[in-house]
């Protein structure tokens, strides 16, 4: 096949190519930054290719994630993030519950924002609403922030389970993780489901047969592992070109203008407005070239991309049509694994009154 022997041409050429040999995990390691091969991978995966972690990766996410699952298992667990995605998407208040949590960040934000701080902010409050039902200013809610936090920190890090460290920290962060959203659960059973969140997630959640109590916790953690950093940081880059570029900044306030100028004051938005968020989508998506894949590919497509790209579409609506803003300095992204802003994106901002 001649992608296959690309591959190994690719991999005996050199080894600071797109393409190269390496160690990591300390495990022998093909690293490719080639969108054409990343593609064909992800396209056969389960056929030439099979998914897998290094075995560190497991002992925090647990065996049941559907991140690190394969086979049938997988199957399974994807066809029940498909329904999911379905049910919270059919949910009569899904699009007003994300732009009541953009209104409310937006309207706390004074003269001066650290703004990758304020879009993590906005993308939990958003997902542990979809996914729990809670809102910003539950308990609950502060507590799992800080436990997913030390989580995140020891996803990637040296596996040594000693107190103290990173890793052993992020283990038991997921434990205490996995008792609140167990708490959370036995609370919706004992009520019956509650009226108020009718079909939401959790409520399909419980309703499905053929998951164990482990794999639902699981099931809520990968989603809320998927749902967070990721968007936040796909708004954060949103924000950053956009200030490099006024050209598109003035294309999307034209759009977003147009928009608003057909509703009545303080109406909300509806799926009919972000179907005419046309050029809002198409920078989300980059499309330009088509081997490009940010939402991953094949049998793990990210499930929760329209999610995404709801939430940033929405927060960008009200934040170019009510602010003017200006970065703080050179804040360039860099990626330590993550991709990261070293400052945050501070921004200086102005309301448009
Ligand atoms: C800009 C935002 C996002 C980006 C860039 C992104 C990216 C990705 C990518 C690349 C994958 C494939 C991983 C693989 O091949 O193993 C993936 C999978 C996944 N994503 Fe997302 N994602 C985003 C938002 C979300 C949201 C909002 C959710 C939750 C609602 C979510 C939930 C998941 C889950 C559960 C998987 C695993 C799918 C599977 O294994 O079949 N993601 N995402």
């Amino acid at each position: 096949m001649c992608i296959m022997r690309r591959l190994r041409d690719w991999i005996i050429s050199g080894r600071y190519g797109k393409v190269f040999r390496s160690h990591l995990f300390c495990t022998p390691t093909v690293v490719s930054c080639d969108q054409e091969l990343n593609h064909f991978i992800l396209q056969n995966e389960e056929k030439l290719f099979q998914c897998s972690y290094p075995k560190p990766i497991h002992g925090i996410l647990g065996k049941s994630s559907m991140i690190v699952v394969v086979g049938d298992a997988h199957k399974r667990l994807r066809n029940v993030a498909l329904t999911l995605v379905n049910a919270t998407k059919s949910r009569a208040g899904y699009l007003n519950d994300i732009e009541r949590i953009a209104l409310h960040i937006l309207g706390s934000w004074k003269k001066r924002v650290v703004f990758c701080e304020e879009a993590r902010k906005f993308t939990f409050s958003v997902i542990v609403k979809q996914v729990l039902g809670l809102s910003q200013d539950e308990p609950q809610t502060a507590k799992i922030l800080e436990d997913f936090l030390t989580f995140m920190k020891g996803l990637i890090s040296f596996p040594l389970y000693i107190p103290g460290t990173p890793y052993a920290r992020a283990v038991q962060a997921r434990a205490r993780i996995s008792l609140t959203v167990k708490a959370i659960v036995e609370e919706r059973r004992k009520n019956g489901g509650d009226c108020n969140n009718k079909g939401d997630f959790l409520d399909v959640l419980l309703s499905i047969t053929n998951l164990s109590e482990e794999e639902k916790v699981s099931f809520v953690l990968d989603s809320l592992l998927g749902g967070y950093e990721t968007t936040s940081l796909l708004m954060s880059m949103v924000v950053y070109f956009l200030g490099q570029s006024p050209l598109a900044l003035e294309q999307l306030m034209t759009e977003h203008k147009a928009i608003r100028a057909n509703k009545k004051k303080d109406e909300c938005l509806n799926s009919e407005d972000y179907k005419k968020m046309e050029f809002t989508q198409y920078g989300q998506n980059q499309t330009a070239c088509k081997k490009f894949t940010p939402f991953g590919g094949g049998p793990r497509l990210c499930p929760g991309s329209e999610l995404a790209k709801v939430e940033t579409a929405f927060f960008l609506h009200h934040l170019v049509l009510n602010f003017r803003w200006r970065a703080e300095g050179e804040d360039p992204p860099m990626a330590y694994p993550y991709v990261e802003f070293p400052r945050g994106l501070p921004l200086q901002v102005e309301p448009i009154l």
